[in-house]
This record gives C-alpha cells, sequence and structure tokens, in this order.
C-alpha cells in the first residue's frame, strides 16, 4: 500500500500514520467495539465541530463507553492534526474503541480506551460530481437496528456500498419494509412539489451532522421542509432526489436504477441548496 505522508494520533502520541500500531486483541479490530467520527475542516477550521463532538458523545453514551477526552481535549487534538497536515481543506477521522482484552464479549473492567486520530487532505466534490450527478440503486436495508449510532462496525454499510458498485452506480438507496432510510454513508433528501422532505431521526439512520445544517439552510432560502416517512414509490417518482455528507457535501442524484429521477438532471432546488451550502464554506475563509 502506498501509505500517505501524514501523521496521526495514537493513544497521547503524535507518529507517521504508516508506524502506528495497535494489538490484535483490541477490541475495535476484535468486535468492531467502538465510536467514529469523521469532520470536514475547511479554511483549517473544522466545521460544525461542537455538533459532532454532540453526535460522538450521544453515541459514546448509547454504548456505555467512556469518552476519554473533554470537549477542549478534542479540539486540542483536531487543532494539533489539522497544524500537522497544513492543507487548507481536510477531513478528519477518529475512532475510540473498547481498548484491549482478552477476547470476551462482555465489557472488560478497567481497560483503557484506544484513540486513534488522523487527518486527510480533503478534494471536494468535483464539478462533475456537482453538475452531472450521480448514480444510485435502490436496495433492502440489512443493517442492525441502531443505525443512529455512529459506530465502527460498518459491515452492512460496506456490503452496501459494494452492491452500488457492482451495479455500477455511487450510492444505495436503502428502504426498510418499503420505507427510506439512507444511503450506506450519507443521508437522503427527496423533493417533491418543491419541498425538501427528509425521513425523521430515529434509530434506523445516523444523524448526519448534515441534516440539521440542511434544515437551515431551507429555512435561509425560504424552501419548505419537511420531515416524514417516504414511501419507496414516493422516492421514485420524486422531483429530485440527493445526499449529504462530512465528505460528498450535497449531491443529486440523477438516477435511480438507471432510470431518470425527475429530469435526470440536477433540479432548482439542489442548485439553490448547493450555492447556500457552497456561501456557508466560504464565510470561513476569512
Ligand atoms: N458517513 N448516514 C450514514 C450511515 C453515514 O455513514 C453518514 C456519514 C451519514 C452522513 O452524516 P454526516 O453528515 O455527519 O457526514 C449518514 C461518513 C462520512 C463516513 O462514514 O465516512
Amino acid at each position: 500500500m502506498d501509505w500517505p505522508q501524514s501523521t496521526c494520533y495514537l493513544n497521547g502520541e503524535w507518529l507517521p500514520l504508516a508506524e502506528a500500531r495497535i494489538s490484535v486483541l483490541d477490541r475495535g479490530f476484535i468486535f468492531g467495539d467502538g465510536i467514529y467520527e469523521v469532520v470536514p475542516v475547511y479554511y483549517r477550521k473544522p466545521f460544525r465541530f461542537e455538533h459532532h463532538l454532540t453526535r460522538f458523545e450521544r453515541s459514546t453514551t448509547e454504548i456505555g463507553l467512556a469518552n476519554p477526552l473533554d470537549r477542549a481535549g478534542w479540539r486540542a487534538l483536531v487543532e494539533g492534526l489539522i497544524a500537522r497536515c497544513g492543507d487548507e481543506h481536510q477531513f478528519i477521522y477518529w475512532q475510540v474503541t473498547r481498548g484491549v482484552a482478552k477476547r470476551d464479549f462482555s465489557f472488560p473492567a478497567d481497560t483503557a480506551p484506544t484513540v486513534f486520530a488522523m487527518t486527510t487532505p480533503f478534494t471536494r466534490p468535483s464539478a462533475t460530481q456537482r453538475e452531472q450527478g450521480l448514480r444510485a440503486v435502490t436496495r433492502a436495508d440489512e443493517r442492525w437496528l441502531r443505525c443512529d449510532i455512529k459506530s465502527v462496525s460498518l459491515l452492512g454499510a460496506v456490503l452496501a456500498r459494494q452492491f452500488a458498485s457492482e451495479n455500477g452506480a455511487d450510492e444505495v438507496v436503502q428502504f426498510r419494509d418499503g420505507w427510506l432510510t439512507e444511503g450506506s454513508s450519507s443521508n437522503m433528501w427527496v423533493v417533491r412539489g418543491g419541498t425538501v422532505i427528509a425521513p425523521p431521526r430515529d434509530r434506523l439512520i445516523l444523524e448526519g451532522i448534515r441534516y440539521g445544517f440542511v434544515g437551515e439552510l431551507c429555512a435561509r432560502i425560504g424552501v419548505p421542509f419537511e420531515v416524514r416517512r417516504l414511501r419507496q414509490d414516493e422516492v421514485e417518482s420524486g422531483d429530485e432526489l440527493m445526499l449529504t455528507s462530512a465528505t460528498r457535501e450535497i449531491l443529486p442524484i440523477v438516477t435511480l436504477d438507471g432510470r431518470p429521477v425527475g429530469g435526470g438532471r440536477p433540479g432548482p432546488v439542489y442548485v439553490r441548496l448547493r450555492a447556500a451550502y457552497d456561501d456557508a464554506i466560504e464565510a470561513l475563509r476569512s
């Protein structure tokens, strides 16, 4: 593998990514027993950082994992990563696992968590992706019932994204019992009659940091925003379909299972939301 020449953080130490090592008995490796975050950085400033910390705290609480750092500690860690990379735009990845212990499903007593964090230069979505949009395929949601927890156990997401790749698509649009949930690693948005509609924030989706952000952008530009369950046929017959995530920002989906969504081109609501999104990022430049 061609290792990125970057410095990462592991359990209190800064070291080259290629030299970072964890134990084979780490519960993250053995059980996927941990929580992660992905934070985009624009102009060397973490975007909506407090929201990411709130989600991280919630996820750790939900799985009974002690958060090893307070907010000031996380901020210092993230600023350390940003400075060591130096790029204008980056995305930070961190994960905390329940640490190293003899293999036993129950929580170990008195085990220190493993704390790992890295940053990667962030190439924002390309002009082609923004102007021509993405292709998606539908799929039954086969993940577990706590998708609201940002867990490092991501096999369900891996299999879903692989399904998309094998079907010539960029993402899946998942349905549980015929109701829209989300993508493999993104939230989904449907536009019908000029209203942006999102599925509710329940245990079946991860509440993206961009979920609240899109709600705010809709209010800012005067686009009606509704939260309700969406049936598969309503998604398939929507005027527009979009996804959001830290790394893909906001992108239009122009085909679903090979059929055009709406006019088969990025729609007018997307174009306005995209512009508002970009404005919010540019405001960080100062
Ligand atoms: N994934 N839903 C799922 C299942 C996700 O994995 C993600 C993000 C989102 C969007 O959340 P946010 O707006 O906070 O990025 C929704 C990240 C990017 C990842 O796993 O790499």
